[in-house]
């Protein structure tokens, strides 16, 4: 796997003009961050060498790299996950290319069911914790050391000076926030009511099939992590309502505007880090 994630970087490097500073990967429905883009190069997944090609709806599979706020950012528009039938080390494939390719920060969007009974339709919530429900791991597996260590500390997956930052972007551009944690399951089903009270009683504000996945990957690799998820249907364990796919593209469709609206002001007020390949 080491050997495919560096083969890809280097052609992904002989393809892109500048270095990217920020990596992004979105959700359902959550891909207009691109629409706002000064872009130098778009690129399917299916001309990225080892990459694999996103088969959900409302996912577009293409990488694109250019610049927003000033700043040199590439995107995975369309991610891939474990109920495609995607191995866990699939799944952050992009993340370890990203990082190879110099990364250093990694904003993460996903559409995701809204368990906090305060929370509606719509909302964005930013990410301030997650539980990793997938029952797998994506570090599960001999330690590629040129990532990081073997026992990655999580205690701030999600780094609270950013979720400071994010918070105070959503004030400047005029948009409702909120914050909280993120249950991450496999699906693709979605939760019974008595899951989604279990998931309620644990802890969590908001479920979705991605992102822990991608975000462990992250921290092993040292990246700085921000989440923002889009809460695109309610599930009170009391009064479940059915959801659709549709109803979720839809929804997080409309949200995914304000998102990039936000992604860019909290783009413009990221600290510059170091570049250059790791
Ligand atoms: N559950 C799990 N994943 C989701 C949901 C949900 O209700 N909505 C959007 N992604």
């Amino acid at each position: 796997m080491l050997e495919k994630i560096k083969k890809t970087t280097t052609f992904l490097v002989s393809k892109i003009k500048d270095t990217p500073e920020i990596g992004m990967i979105t959700g359902t429905g959550l891909g207009s961050i691109a629409e706002k883009m000064t872009i130098d190069i778009r690129l399917s997944y299916k001309d990225i060498p080892n990459f694999p090609v996103s088969t959900v709806e409302g996912h577009r599979g293409t990488l694109v790299a250019g610049r927003l706020a000033g700043r040199q950012i590439i995107v995975c528009d369309g991610r891939f996950h474990l109920y495609e039938g995607y191995s866990p080390l699939e799944v952050v494939f992009p993340v370890r290319v990203m990082s190879m390719l110099g990364v250093r920060y990694l904003l993460i969007s996903s559409a995701a069911g809204g368990l906090n009974p305060q929370f509606e339709s719509g909302d964005l919530m930013i990410i301030t914790d997650h539980i990793n429900l997938t029952g797998t791991n994506p570090l599960i597996g001999p330690n590629m050391d040129v990532f990081g260590i073997r026992f990655p500390d999580m205690s701030s997956v999600y780094d609270p000076r950013l979720i400071s930052l994010a918070r105070e972007a959503a004030v400047e551009s005029r948009i409702s926030i909120r914050q909280g944690i993120y249950a991450g399951l496999t699906g693709p089903s979605l939760e019974t009511p008595a899951e989604t009270r279990f998931l309620r009683i644990i802890g969590a504000d908001s479920v979705g099939m991605s992102t822990v996945s991608e975000s462990i990957a992250g921290v092993h690799c040292n990246l700085k992590i921000i989440g923002i998820v889009v809460v695109t249907n309610i599930n009170l364990p009391d009064c479940m309502q059915k959801t659709s796919i549709e109803e979720i593209i839809n929804t997080a469709e409309t949200a995914g505007q304000r998102l990039a609206e936000l992604w860019e002001k909290i783009i413009s007020k990221l600290p510059v880090q170091g570049l250059g390949n790791k």
